[in-house]
């Protein structure tokens, strides 16, 4: 048995909900929106899809949702074509704060997953505003980064997404890095292969952190990845499944938060994998922590 709320019921919001719904991950959905019409509108619609599967899917309340085993929060602004992800903190910030606010007195055991932008340090505020244990908050992170890199990598090499295993890695946004050095192919260095020694390693890290830009530009907002992406963690925690993803969580050793990749299970975060990465990578993370570092002191 697992209740899973989704605070926001926008475009995330409801696809995420689709996305647990046909994939029958949790038992019970609950949307919550501070428009109201909006929740019941897509409760409406998700339940006319609730043939594939037997889960419960209703409005609910704020109060309802702290109770929960799992809350996404997806409240919040987007960006408009050519925002950085960082523009939205002002907005979001106050969205966060209200939304935080009126779920309390949260469920000790619940797990709070960020995807509303930008989303590293939204995670770390909320850290702070929940009062619940670090491993218990994170944010999607650079997992929908990763799983575009992943899709492009596979279309070069001509092997399966799974088979790879190298991630975009830092901030969910323009600051990002690959870990290039760590990344491997059936066991092979990722580097060692032909095709990827002859590629412009610049040109596709900007393809991948530009890509939401991109989609954002042709049709105002993206919203089918970040879902698959979603939905994945959450069956990850209440199947206990320990998978190891690039997620949003405290990282010690930059002094903020970003992603690095985690396992994942039942009690959250509960490992932060330490990768391997080169001096310039170490360094592109460093600065990267800094511009975090300096955002997340004005709100917290
Ligand atoms: N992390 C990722 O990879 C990723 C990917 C895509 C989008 N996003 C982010 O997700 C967020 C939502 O995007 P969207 O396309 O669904 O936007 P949207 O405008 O379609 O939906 C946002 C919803 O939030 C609701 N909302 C606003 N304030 C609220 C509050 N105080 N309490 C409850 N609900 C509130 C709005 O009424 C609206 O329904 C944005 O911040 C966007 O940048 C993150």
């Amino acid at each position: 048995m697992s209740r899973v709320a989704v605070i926001g019921a926008g475009s995330v919001g409801s696809t995420i909900a689709f996305a647990l719904l046909i994939q029958r991950i949790s038992s019970e959905i609950l949307m919550v929106d501070i428009v109201q019409e909006t929740a019941k509108g897509q409760v409406s619609d998700l339940s006319d899809a609730n043939f594939i599967a037997s889960n419960h899917v209703r409005v609910g309340t704020f109060e309802e949702a702290g109770q929960s085993d799992i809350i996404i929060i997806t409240a919040g602004a987007k960006q408009k074509p050519n925002e950085t992800r960082l523009d939205l903190i002002d907005r979001n910030y106050k969205i966060l704060d209200n939304v935080i606010g009126s779920m309390k007195p949260i469920n000790p055991n619940a797990i709070l997953l960020l995807v509303s932008n930008p989303v590293d340090i939204l995670t770390h505020i909320a850290q702070k505003l929940s009062g619940l244990p670090k491993n218990q908050v994170f944010g999607s992170g650079t997992f929908l980064d990763s799983a575009r890199l992943r899709r492009k990598l596979s279309s070069i090499l001509g092997v399966s997404e799974n088979a790879i295993h190298c991630y975009s890695l830092g901030e969910h946004g323009d600051s990002q890095i690959i870990a290039w050095n760590s990344a491997s192919v059936g066991g092979k260095p990722l580097l060692e292969f032909p095709e990827i020694a002859i590629l412009d390693k610049e040109l596709i890290a900007k393809e991948i952190s530009n890509k939401a830009n991109e989609i954002i530009k042709l049709k105002g907002a993206t919203f089918f990845g970040i879902a698959g992406c979603v939905s994945l963690v959450v069956q990850s925690i209440i199947f206990n499944q320990r998978h190891i993803r690039p997620l949003s969580t405290y990282i010690e050793e930059y002094g903020c938060v970003f992603s690095m990749p985690v396992v994942l299970g039942r009690n959250g975060i509960e490992k932060v994998i330490d990768i391997d990465l080169n001096q310039e990578e170490k360094d592109k993370l460093k600065q990267s922590s800094k511009i975090l570092r300096e955002i997340c002191a004005k709100y917290t």
